[in-house]
């Protein structure tokens, strides 16, 4: 039986599998807006990370620049979430503990994430980071930033 082989350094995808990254990337960020400014931004950084780390999975990329990327977004979104607190905690935002636990919570899936690709990457590993990232950031905007966006400019 021929044995599959997977490489360390390279990023591979499976032989019949095309690669059709325009599927993972995010809309561009005026899709994702919410109204405020400094969020906006912060947004829009982590959708422009995220469409390079889309791009740094290409066939034949180096594995090591994707850990890298990867990596670095999660510790944007760190940086992002600790400043969309000190707002809530600012205006007084009711569901300031929900919408903490919801950050703390994406943090850990990521970092549990690509602390297992770091051990072991498979070639199907490319779309489900892909997949997994776009609906964590997606989601979590449309769900719980929006709210926020609504609460922080109806007191502006
Ligand atoms: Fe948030
Ligand atoms: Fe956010």
């Amino acid at each position: 039986m021929a044995e599959t082989k997977y490489s360390t350094s390279v990023i591979e995808h499976p032989p019949l599998q095309r690669w059709e990254p325009d599927r993972y990337r995010l809309p561009c960020a005026s899709h994702l807006a919410i109204g405020v400014p400094a969020i906006d931004a912060d947004h829009e950084e982590l959708t422009d990370a995220h469409n390079a780390l889309v791009s740094a999975l290409a066939f034949g990329s180096d594995l090591s620049e994707y850990r890298r990327r990867f990596r670095g977004l999660i510790e944007r979104a760190r940086r992002h979430f600790i400043a969309e607190e000190g707002l809530m905690m600012a205006a007084g935002y009711p569901e300031l503990a929900k919408h903490r636990a919801e950050h703390a919570k994406l943090v850990r899936d990521a970092e549990d994430f690509a602390t297992s690709i770091d051990s072991r990457f498979d070639r199907d590993d490319c779309t489900a980071v892909a997949q997994f990232l776009k609906y964590w950031l997606l989601n979590h905007v449309e769900r719980c930033d929006r709210r926020l966006g609504q609460y922080l400019l109806a007191r502006a």
